[in-house]
C-alpha cells in the first residue's frame, strides 16, 4: 500500500487519480486552495465526493511550505502527486501574473520540501504546451520544447527543468506527464468542450475559432488517470512521458460530436485564430506504451457521451431543452 498526497486533488483531473488509488487501496490525502479560477462549488462537490469515497481534502496553498512539511510528515507520505497548478492557456494571455504563485513559486515550494523526504517520489502534471510551436507531429517526448506559445506552457516547461535540476542536485525522483487534453465527467468549465456543452444547451453562439481548424489529442480522463497510476508505480528517477490519446481530432468534428450526444444543433460563430493557440497537438506515446503499458481505449464519441450525461446530471439541464436532430443519439 502506497501512502499518496495529491496537490490539486480538487481540481479535474487530482479527483478522478484520488478516486482511483483510494479504490485500489493505497492511503491517500489530498491539498488544494480551492481557487476561483473557475466555479469553486464544482471543487467543493468533487472534494465532497472524496470525502465519501474516504479521502480527505485539506485547504492549503503549496507556497505554505511548513504546512506541507507536517502533514507529508505526520501522514507518512511515500508519494506525491504535484498537480495544482494555474491551467488555462487563454488566462496565461490574460491574466499572465496568476501564473507566477502556484506555477513557478509552488513549484518551488514542492521541490524544496522534497528535498527534506528525499525517499518521496515525486510525479508532476506537465503539459502538450511544452511543444509550443513544434510544427513536427506526432510530438515526441524529445522534440523541440524550447518555443512556448504562451506563458502557460513556459512555465510548465520551467517546472520540467526545475526538476531535473533537483534530481541533479538532490536525487529527487521526479516524473514528468505531459497531459494532452483531458477531458470527461466533472470535467473543468473553463475548456471548449464544457463551454461548448453550455452553449448549445442554452442555445448560445458557439465561438468556432481557426474556423475550426485545429486538432487537439483529446484525452478521455479514465485514460489519463492509468497513465498517471502507472507513473506512480514505475517510480522512475527522472523521465518524461505523453499522455495522450494519439488521435487528433478537429474543433469541426468535437462540434459534431457534442452535436450527437446533446441531440441539439449548435450555432456556430466562425472566428480568426487567436494568439496563443496552437493549430494541433498530437501525442507519439510510443515511450509510454512501453514504460507504462499505456493504451488509452476511450474513443472521443464514447467519452463525449459520458462527460454529457455528467453534465445534464450535474447541471440539472431539463430534458425539454434536448431535441432529436438528424436522427442521431438523444441520450
Ligand atoms: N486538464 C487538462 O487537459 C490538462 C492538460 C495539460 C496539463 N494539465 C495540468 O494538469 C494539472 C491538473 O489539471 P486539471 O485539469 O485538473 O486542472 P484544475 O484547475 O481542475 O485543477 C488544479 C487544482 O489545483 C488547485 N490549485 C491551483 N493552485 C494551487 C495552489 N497554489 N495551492 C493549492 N491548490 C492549488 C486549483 O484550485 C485546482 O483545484 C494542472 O497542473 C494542469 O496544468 C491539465
Amino acid at each position: 500500500m502506497k501512502r499518496i498526497f495529491i496537490t490539486g486533488a480538487a481540481g479535474f483531473i487530482g479527483f478522478h487519480l484520488a478516486r482511483q488509488l483510494k479504490k485500489r487501496g493505497d492511503f491517500v490525502l489530498g491539498v488544494d486552495h480551492f481557487n476561483s479560477y473557475y466555479d469553486p462549488q464544482l471543487k467543493k462537490a468533487r472534494a465532497l465526493e472524496l470525502q465519501k469515497a474516504g479521502v480527505q481534502v485539506e485547504t492549503l496553498d503549496i507556497i505554505e511550505r511548513d504546512k506541507l512539511k507536517l502533514l507529508l510528515m505526520k501522514h507518512g507520505i511515500t508519494h506525491l502527486v504535484h498537480l495544482a497548478a494555474q491551467a488555462g492557456v487563454r488566462h496565461s494571455i490574460l491574466h499572465p501574473d496568476d501564473y507566477v504563485s502556484s506555477n513557478l513559486e509552488g513549484f518551488v515550494s514542492i521541490l524544496e520540501v522534497l528535498r527534506l523526504f528525499p525517499s518521496i517520489k515525486l510525479t508532476y502534471a506537465s503539459s502538450s504546451s511544452v511543444y509550443g510551436l513544434n510544427q513536427k507531429t506526432p510530438f515526441h517526448v524529445s522534440d523541440r520544447t524550447d518555443q512556448p506559445a504562451n506563458l502557460y506552457g513556459a512555465t510548465k516547461k520551467a517546472n520540467e527543468l526545475m526538476a531535473h535540476a533537483y534530481h541533479h542536485l538532490y536525487g529527487t525522483s521526479v516524473t514528468a506527464l505531459r497531459y494532452f487534453t483531458a477531458y470527461g465527467p466533472w470535467g473543468r468549465p473553463d475548456m471548449a468542450y464544457y463551454t461548448f456543452t453550455k452553449k448549445i444547451c442554452a442555445g448560445e453562439p458557439i465561438p468556432v475559432f481557426n474556423y475550426g481548424r485545429m486538432k487537439r489529442d483529446f484525452t478521455y480522463i479514465d485514460d489519463i488517470v492509468n497513465g498517471t497510476v502507472a507513473a506512480i508505480d514505475l517510480e522512475a528517477p527522472c523521465e518524461i512521458f505523453n499522455l495522450g490519446n494519439h488521435c487528433p481530432v478537429s474543433l469541426l468534428s468535437l462540434i459534431q460530436t457534442l452535436e450527437e450526444a446533446l441531440g441539439k444543433e449548435a450555432i456556430q460563430e466562425m472566428l480568426p485564430m487567436q494568439t496563443g493557440e496552437v493549430l494541433e497537438t498530437f501525442a507519439d506515446i510510443e515511450k509510454s506504451q512501453t514504460l507504462l503499458n499505456f493504451h488509452p481505449r476511450v474513443s472521443l464519441q464514447e467519452g463525449i457521451l459520458q462527460f454529457v450525461d455528467w453534465f445534464k446530471w450535474y447541471h440539472r439541464v431539463p430534458i425539454y431543452t434536448h431535441y432529436a436532430m438528424k436522427g442521431t443519439i438523444s441520450s
